[in-house]
């Protein structure tokens, strides 16, 4: 089935898991002690990539024990579809600068990388001190631009995935695992 053809069929209710809770718990746990060692006490700011970000980015902060601040940024590279647009448009700007701080952006998923390359050009422009990212997914084989992942859950292969925040159409962002869409 082509990519738009798997947006068209009708939706399976159960995504077969690519993913399990458990695996993704135990994953954000490690991601969040490694975050909390390399920061070492200093301040960060957590910057949420809506709106597939936002059950990682809630699950990681909770695995962080650093000087916190959480902002979101929303995002929309997509259609209705599973193909990115490559065009990147900003629909919620930061609600705080992040000037002279260390800025962690969380991604749901890094695909072509192209949403992550525009909001790295974007930030450093704003006088961060540092800037990382730290993804939970990464699509190895699609990628387009080159982008530094300086944490990652997986690095899964090239199907369409859905749940704990991401979405085909807007919907399956509340499975609580990650599951593939038949025939992606
Ligand atoms: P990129 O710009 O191609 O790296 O795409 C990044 C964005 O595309 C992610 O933040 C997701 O919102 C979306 N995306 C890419 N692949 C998938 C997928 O398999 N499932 C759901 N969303 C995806
Ligand atoms: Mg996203």
């Amino acid at each position: 089935m082509t990519r738009l053809g798997v947006i068209l069929a009708p939706m399976p209710s159960r995504p077969a898991p690519m993913l399990s809770e458990e695996q993704i718990a135990r994953r954000v746990r490690e991601l969040g002690a490694q975050i909390t060692h390399d920061y070492a006490d200093r301040a960060l700011a957590l910057v949420c990539v809506l709106k597939g970000s936002f059950v990682f980015a809630a699950d990681l902060a909770r695995a962080i024990e650093l000087p916190l601040r959480v902002e979101f940024l929303g995002v929309r590279s997509y259609g209705a579809g599973t193909e990115t647009s490559g065009v990147v448009q900003i629909t919620q700007d930061l609600s705080h600068p992040i000037e002279h701080q260390h800025v962690l952006l969380v991604e749901d998923i890094i695909d072509t990388g192209l949403t992550v390359a525009y909001l790295m050009d974007l930030f450093r422009t704003r006088g961060p001190a540092t800037v990382r990212v730290c993804a939970l997914l990464h699509k190895p084989s699609r990628a387009r631009a080159q982008v530094p992942i300086d944490y990652l859950g997986f690095t899964i292969e090239d199907r369409f995935v859905v749940g704990y925040g991401l979405d085909v159409g807007g919907l399956y962002r509340n499975l609580p695992y990650i599951g593939v869409i038949e025939g992606s």
